[in-house]
């Protein structure tokens, strides 16, 4: 099975009574293991899909399959269950809770596995170690760089053992060393039959991919 199948996606978004189509008509399949880069000039669609492809928004019309479940067939909670139990999703901003450690931010997707602090905690610190800040278990976020943050979204992203990973952008604030060291992890989750979709700007992260997707005006070109 496909980690993710979507067949002729649209999503058109309603703006004052305006339709504007944000993606027309896009087919693409996700299979374990794949390392994927989405490229394409700003406004193209990129981030509408991986909101997509994530199951954080769903299309106007066409097909989409996430772990094999259509989500025109699911309600906002199964939904919800299904994005905590396949999909990591790293943002560009993060999206970390200001006033929580980095170890309890990491862990925050457990709660709503039912795990206990103590579980989520040794997660979140394995994770944490996986990404190289063990030595910023206890931080918070407004005491850790840019990059750092950037590694915290990643582990949290992590933590669930997801079976794809989602990241917009995940190398664009970071400096040379760090953000190869985060794409070595990204390109390590294929061993683990992971799969990997991200969005980047910058052409040389993208060639590095094992596959590249070129979007222009709501298509895949
Ligand atoms: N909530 C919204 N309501 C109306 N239009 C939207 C909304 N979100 C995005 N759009 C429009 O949909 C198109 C695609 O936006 P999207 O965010 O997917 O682009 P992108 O490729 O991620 O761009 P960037 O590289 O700048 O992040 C754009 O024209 C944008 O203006
Ligand atoms: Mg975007």
């Amino acid at each position: 099975m496909s980690a993710i199948v979507a067949d002729n996606v649209s999503r058109t978004y309603q703006l004052d009574g305006f339709e504007v189509p944000a993606l027309r008509g896009v087919s693409l399949t996700v299979e374990a293991g794949d390392y994927v880069a989405i490229v394409g000039t700003s406004g193209s669609g990129k981030s509408t899909l991986m909101h997509l492809l994530g199951g954080l928004d769903r299309p106007t019309s066409g097909t989409l399959l996430i772990g094999g479940r259509d989500v025109s067939t699911l309600s906002p909670n199964e939904m919800a269950e299904l994005r905590n139990t396949t999909i990591g999703f790293v943002f560009q901003s993060f999206h970390l809770l200001s006033r929580t450690t980095a170890q309890d931010n990491v862990g925050l997707p457990l709660v709503y596995r039912g795990a206990g602090r103590k579980e989520r905690r040794a997660r979140a610190a394995e994770m944490l170690d996986r990404v190289g800040l063990a030595h910023r278990m206890t931080h918070r976020p407004n005491q850790m760089s840019g990059g750092e943050q950037q590694r915290v979204a990643i582990a949290r992203a992590l933590v669930t053992g997801p079976s794809v990973l989602l990241a917009d952008e995940p190398t664009g604030n970071l400096d040379s060393a760090t953000g190869q060291s985060v794409l070595a992890l990204l390109e390590s989750l294929k061993d683990d039959g992971v799969a990997v979709v991200l969005v980047t700007h910058d052409r040389e992260v993208a060639a590095r991919a094992d596959r590249q997707i070129v979007m222009k005006d709501g298509k895949i070109q």
